[in-house]
């Protein structure tokens, strides 16, 4: 393994982000030797906090990983603290001294990147004083990752991209999606392109439909701030979901490389189908959790803590969409993700067209699925000969799936992502292109659904599929969802 030498800055150091996803996946690089004692992180938030109290602050978030006390302890060492006021620009100098002189001492060579792990309304700020006062490297690279939301909208997004550009070029741009950090997520190019008797069958010819399920089982949680103001159609669709659908139904790129997987991405979404929007209520369907039988177990969305008892806002959203190309036109793609289902369930599933029939008795429907979580793997539903004196054909389930002990020492998606920005590498994010054209998508439902409001909110219980409409949604055309707890 060769070192990788880098200088972080964390805005937001003091916030949930941070604590829950960013020091474990620093920590767990630094155990497996991907950084170790050239790198260091300067964490700023508002608050007044002392070196010690911060880096007490990143032990604690470290208590349930493996690894020594003494290691932990060593690698807190490589963190800095200063206060910050983002609006400021004095502070910004504080943090450019600061800054120079860790990178003497650590041995950074220049390197840097910019993390952006805070509210979003700040990000435009924070870049332009990032160039106005000179936090830029002239030595070594400068990188900015910027978290989720990337805007609400088109308009909003795209102002955020016309500022951030102001200080950083597209290739020193990442924009995480932590889907796209995901064992089988990362799985989907190589089952697609790497057989070909999934090659030659992978389109409208072959393929009946496609289901791409993101169901959690958990509800909004803390985050109700942020969520009651962006809804599930925003939180999952424009990015996890339609990510996932990319990468399902890209034209096979002539390399693996950023640029040749961008370029098959964008021609892709420049098929996909936005809708009028007097179409929208007949190719997407929304929900709201309401309590299950057991409210005190599980409140209904409107009762939970900072929630708005009137609110609007979908927890649930199931949709059909369609691309308009030639591998495509006529097969639809069904997603559905919620809050609140029966189970933690990340899957999709390739469902076939009936062969012609020769057999007295059906044949069930060729089915691939890929298990994205909680379990990774593969299973085909194929159909063979029952067994006994019959000729009737019957199906057989195959599946490989990665045992635990494998997963565990993989990379997982935040880790993962963090490690390819500190290697340049930007395959795995999202480039501006297809944020354009996944807002432009989502934005037509979103008006259709702001000027529409909900009357029937809530509509699903707790703990169940979501409302009856997700499946109608099928069944008007004969079909209906596999995955069906
Ligand atoms: C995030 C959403 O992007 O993804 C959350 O903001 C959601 O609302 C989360 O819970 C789900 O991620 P994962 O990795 O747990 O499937």
């Amino acid at each position: 393994l060769s070192e990788n030498r880098v200088l972080i800055y964390i805005f937001g150091a003091s916030g949930d982000l941070a604590h829950r996803k960013l020091y474990p996946a620093l920590f767990n690089l630094y155990r497996k030797g991907y950084i170790k004692d050239h790198f260091t992180v300067i964490g700023t938030a508002r608050r007044e906090w002392t070196n010690e109290y911060y880096r007490n602050n990143v032990l604690k978030s470290l208590e349930e990983l493996p690894g020594s006390f003494n290691q932990k302890f060593s690698f807190i060492q490589h963190f800095h603290y200063q206060s910050h006021d983002v609006t400021d620009s004095k502070h910004y100098d504080t943090l450019r001294e600061l800054g120079e002189s860790l990178d003497r001492v650590y041995e950074t060579q220049g390197n840097r990147i910019f993390y952006m792990a805070m509210a979003p309304e700040f990000f435009s700020t924070i870049a332009e004083h990032i160039k106005s006062q000179n936090l830029l490297s002239d030595t070594g690279y400068n990188r900015i990752i910027i978290e989720k939301p990337f805007g609400r909208d088109y308009e909003t997004a795209k102002a955020l991209n016309d500022s951030i550009s102001k200080a950083f070029d597209e290739k020193q741009i990442y924009r995480i999606d932590h889907y796209l950090g995901k064992e089988m997520v990362l799985g989907l190019l190589p089952i697609r392109f790497s057989n070909p008797m999934f090659e030659q069958v992978w389109n409208r010819k072959f393929i009946d439909n496609i289901q791409i399920t993101l169901f959690e089982a958990l509800g909004v949680e803390d985050r109700a701030e942020y969520y009651d103001h962006t809804g599930a159609l925003r939180d999952m669709v424009q990015n996890h979901i339609i990510q996932i659908l990319a990468l399902l139904t890209l034209d096979k790129p002539e390399k693996l490389t950023a640029e040749a997987l961008r370029a098959q991405k964008e021609k892709l979404y420049e098929a996909l189908r936005i809708y009028p929007i007097k179409e929208v209520a007949k190719k997407f369907v929304r929900g709201q959790y309401g309590s299950s039988d057991i409210p005190e177990h599980e409140p209904a969305y409107r009762s939970e803590t900072k929630v708005d008892p009137n609110s609007k806002m979908e927890t649930f959203v199931a949709g059909e969409i369609n691309i308009d190309n030639d591998q495509w036109r006529g097969v639809p793609i069904y997603i559905r993700t919620g809050k609140r289902m029966p189970e933690k369930q990340t899957r999709v599933d390739i469902v076939f067209k009936a062969s012609d029939q020769i057999f007295d008795k059906p044949a069930d429907k060729t089915i691939i699925t890929i298990d994205i979580e909680p379990t990774e793997g593969i299973s085909l539903l194929i159909n063979g000969k029952k067994i006994g004196l019959t000729t009737d054909p019957v199906g057989y389930q195959l599946s490989y799936h990665h045992s635990a002990e494998q997963l565990a020492e993989v990379l997982d998606a935040y880790e993962r992502l963090i490690l390819d920005v500190i290697k340049g590498e930007a395959t795995n994010f999202s480039h501006w292109h297809e944020l354009e054209a996944t807002w432009h998508f989502i934005d037509v439902i979103r008006e259709y659904w702001d000027n529409n409001a909900p009357t029937d909110f809530p509509n699903y219980k707790s703990g169940t599929n979501g409302p009856e409409a997700a499946d109608q949604l099928l069944k008007q055309s004969g079909r209906s969802w596999v995955y069906n707890p």
